[in-house]
C-alpha cells in the first residue's frame, strides 16, 4: 500500500515491549508508526483501539483500516471503526487449521453467511464478521490444547505453573544447541 502511493499509518500493539514484533519492518513500510503497550513499557500506554482513536482525532479519517492479530483485538478494532465509519478489513488467518478447505475448522459467519476463511478469505469485511461466535468456536478445543501444552512443558523439564511460552522456547532452543 505504501509503495502504491498511499499514506500508511501503522499501529502496533502488544501486552508489553517483549512481545512487540516487527517494529523496524513496519517503520520501513509505513509513513508513520504508533506503538502501544498495555503496560506502557514501550510507546504509549493503552490498546490498539486507543491509538486508532488518537490517530483519527489527530489526522482525520483514513480510507481503510486493516486489522491483523488476535481475534479479540480485531473484534474491538472493528467495533471502534464501525462507530467511526471507517471501512475495515480483518485478516482471519489465526483460525485456519489445514488451510485447504477440508477440515472445516475455519468456518466463520460473515454478514449472515457461512464462509471458510481459507477458501473465501482470509480477509473479510470486519464489520460483518461474527467475532463472538468465532471466538466461542476457537475455544472449543482449549482443554485438549492446554493438556498437550502442559505435557510438552513437563517433557522438557518445566513446571507448567511456572512457565510462559517465551521462556519455554528459549529453554528448548538451549537444549537443542547442546
Ligand atoms: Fe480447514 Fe479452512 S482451514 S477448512
Amino acid at each position: 500500500m505504501h509503495k502504491a502511493g498511499n499514506y500508511v499509518v501503522g499501529i502496533l500493539g502488544a501486552r508489553n515491549k517483549d512481545l512487540l514484533i516487527m517494529v523496524e519492518e513496519m517503520q520501513h513500510a509505513c509513513d508513520s508508526v504508533r506503538v502501544v503497550t498495555d503496560d506502557g513499557s514501550c510507546g504509549d500506554k493503552g490498546l490498539v483501539t486507543d491509538a486508532i482513536r488518537a490517530e483519527v482525532a489527530a489526522n482525520g479519517q483514513p480510507d481503510l483500516c486493516v486489522a491483523i492479530g488476535p481475534l479479540i483485538m480485531m473484534r474491538e478494532t472493528a467495533k471502534v471503526t464501525a462507530q467511526l465509519k471507517i471501512k475495515t478489513l480483518v485478516s482471519l488467518n489465526p483460525v485456519m487449521v489445514d488451510g485447504t478447505g477440508m477440515c472445516g475448522g475455519c468456518r466463520v459467519t460473515v454478514s449472515g453467511e457461512s464462509k471458510f476463511v481459507c477458501v473465501d478469505g482470509p480477509e473479510f469485511d470486519g464489520h460483518g464478521v461474527d467475532f463472538d461466535e468465532l471466538m466461542r468456536r476457537q475455544r472449543f478445543y482449549q482443554p485438549q490444547e492446554r493438556g498437550t501444552y502442559e505435557a510438552f512443558l513437563k517433557e522438557h523439564g518445566h513446571d507448567p505453573k511456572d512457565c510462559n511460552l517465551r521462556r519455554l522456547e528459549a529453554a528448548v532452543r538451549e537444549k537443542e544447541a547442546t
